[in-house]
């Protein structure tokens, strides 16, 4: 059996919206200590939805891959669902990561939470804090 799913390769060698987006509402960078691989992530907010994400990855095929289909899967989704995407939702979509690369799905899950993060700080006022 291949080490990698036909998705993981065909997202590494094509990956979808790779760049930096200028006027981005929001960014979010992450790296992972141990394989010194980057992620960074751009979103383009409107109206609570993602219209637009962009990324740059420094890292192995599984972190491009990953990086390619977390973007699929928050384009054009309110930032409420990206919140909650998790590595596993990313890794299943690629049809499976072998185990020690699942490290590299979590990059992505972090990365979009940074780059919400981010987006909650420049506007607290959309975030009420709720008791
Ligand atoms: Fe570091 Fe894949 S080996 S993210």
């Amino acid at each position: 059996m291949p080490l990698y799913s036909e998705k993981v390769m065909e997202h590494f060698l094509h990956p979808r919206n790779v760049g930096i987006i200028e006027d981005a509402d929001a960014v979010g960078e992450v790296g992972n200590m141990k394989c010194g691989d980057i992620m960074k992530m751009y979103l383009k907010i409107d109206d609570n939805v993602i219209s637009d994400v962009k990324f740059e990855t420094f890292g192995c095929a599984s972190a491009i891959a990953s990086s390619s289909m977390a973007t699929e899967l928050i384009k054009g989704k309110p930032v409420e669902d990206a919140m909650k995407l998790t590595n596993q939702a990313v890794a299943e979509a690629l049809d499976g990561l072998p185990d020690y690369k699942m490290h590299c799905s979590v990059l992505a899950q972090e990365a979009i939470e940074a780059a919400i993060n981010d987006y909650k700080e420049k506007n607290p006022e959309k975030f009420p804090i709720t008791y």
